[in-house]
């Protein structure tokens, strides 16, 4: 099974859906790459004027380095489109995103986009969430004290932390706690929960934000309508 063979024929299935003219939102993460690289192809081949919205520090850069114009969110007036990956997506094709730290300016980019589509491998296509850690950005002052909270409730909590031990940090300095819940009977009155609960500065849990799921294979990718 070749993943990354996947992850490339979803990214350049959706850059089909970027038109001249648009401000698009970018996403985070291993798929994107592809989807940027796409899109850097276009720009450089047709003269596709688009501005990019970038999710990440990571994105950014690798979008400047393809020629792609980008801004900030807050200098553009509206985003017509998003294109991000996912980490897992169920069969109602509400989400779990976060595993690459960037899941509270994916979620500030999609709400403010008029259309989000999702770029998977067909590996992140699963019947219920859970199974992927859903992750929570949190501020670090109180966090340990959240944590033991979090334990209580019965939703295996982990500090996300890096190669020498120390906290993996977000865009906005903040903590990573990834809950090993392992089957999510009922995301939605979970994301009351986590809304609910101060010091989570927000969660991985994306329901009702897509309209479109690309889902890359080998050799074909499949699109459903949310
Ligand atoms: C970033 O925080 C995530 O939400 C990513 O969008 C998600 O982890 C998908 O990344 P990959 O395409 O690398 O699996």
């Amino acid at each position: 099974m070749d993943r990354e063979l996947m992850k490339k024929v979803a990214g350049q299935e959706a850059v089909k859906y970027i038109k001249d003219g648009m401000t698009v939102g970018l996403g985070t993460g291993s798929t994107v790459k592809y989807l940027l690289d796409a899109l850097g192809k276009r720009v450089a081949e047709e003269g596709l004027r688009i501005i990019g919205v970038p999710t990440s520090n990571r994105s950014a850069k690798r979008a400047r380095d393809l020629g792609i114009d980008v801004k900030s969110i807050d200098d553009v007036d509206h985003i017509d489109l998003t294109i991000d990956g996912a980490d897992q997506i169920d069969e109602n094709f509400q989400g779990i995103k976060g595993g690459g730290v960037a899941h509270l300016r994916e979620k500030i980019v999609a709400i403010n986009s008029a259309e989000n589509i999702w770029i998977v491998d067909e590996t992140k296509m699963a019947k219920n969430l859970g199974s992927f850690p859903l992750p929570l950005e949190v501020t670090p002052y109180g966090s340990t004290h959240l944590y033991r909270r979090l334990e209580k409730m019965g939703y295996h909590p982990s500090f996300r932390t890096n190669a020498k031990g120390g906290h993996v940090l977000t865009h906005a300095d903040n903590y990573i706690i990834d809950l090993k819940l392992g089957y999510i009977e009922h995301p939605h009155q979970l994301e009351k929960i986590l809304n609910n609960m101060t010091g989570i500065v927000e969660h991985g849990l994306f329901l009702d934000v897509v309209d479109k799921v690309i889902v890359g294979h080998e050799d074909h990718s499949e699109t459903f309508v949310a």
